[in-house]
């Protein structure tokens, strides 16, 4: 155990407790600074970042805005997000809310305010157990100024970069857990998007040791 402790930390002011998230966020806009003051710096660098769950099969944006209710109240409930192939290769998450940062602390702000909305649980193993996978996605866009051979300039988008980190939740046999119910569910789903992970990860092993392997990585059956 350990996984969202590892990814988020323990006590923010203790430096040996600060998490792997925390960390990155700060190693980002320090190497963004030194990039963007450099001597001749053609480039500058906007940070952007997304927060999901996958819960119970679905993926959950958490950092999108609540409908309010006639009272003005956040509507409680999650807001679903439909997973599509990209142009390019790879999967898209249609509609995701995407939150431009200026700082590490912005970031991890966006960090606590989709926390509020992730699924966790008390079990007997945990008293806030991940019931999701969540994973914090940052988005790295490069604007770019070439100079061109009669000395004008152009800028334009440079290279795109995304990151996936993610808190895994909890595989653990139910019986010592003590699940029942709702959350029994919850476990059954997350130990199948695990061992769905676990097999893609076998098939990648075997296609890199033998191209010519026929097994295929079962990408598509869970949404993790
Ligand atoms: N290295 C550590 N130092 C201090 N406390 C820790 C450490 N690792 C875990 N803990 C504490 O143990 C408890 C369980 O840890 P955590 O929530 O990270 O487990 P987990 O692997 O995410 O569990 P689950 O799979 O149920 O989500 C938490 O209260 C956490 O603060
Ligand atoms: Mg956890």
């Amino acid at each position: 155990s350990g996984k969202t402790h590892t990814m988020l930390g323990g006590a923010p002011d203790v430096p040996e407790q600060v998490g792997v998230i925390p960390r990155i966020c700060a190693d980002i806009f320090a190497e963004k600074a030194a990039l963007e003051s450099k001597p001749n710096a053609r480039s500058t660098y906007a940070v952007e970042v997304g927060y999901v769950e996958v819960y119970n099969e679905n993926v959950n944006d958490l950092l999108a805005d609540r409908k309010a209710d006639s009272r003005g109240r956040p509507v409680e409930g999650d807001v679903n997000l439909t997973v599509v192939t990209a142009p390019g290769g790879g999967v898209l998450l249609q509609n995701q809310t995407l939150r431009v940062c200026d700082s590490p602390e912005a970031m991890l702000r966006f960090i606590e305010s989709g926390n509020a909305s992730r699924h966790v649980a008390a079990t007997k193993m945990n008293a806030r157990s991940s019931r999701s996978h969540a994973i914090f996605q940052i988005v790295l866009r490069e604007t770019r100024t070439t100079v061109m051979a009669n000395g004008s300039s152009v800028t334009g988008p440079g290279v795109s970069s995304r990151l996936n980190l993610v808190d895994l939740a909890g595989s653990e046999r139910t019986a010592d857990s003590g699940v029942q119910g709702k959350h029994f569910d919850q476990a059954v789903n997350i130990n199948q998007s695990l061992t769905v992970l676990g097999r893609c990860i076998d098939a990648l092993a075997k296609l890199s040791r033998n191209p010519k392997s026929v097994e295929r990585p079962p990408y598509r059956e869970s949404k993790l």
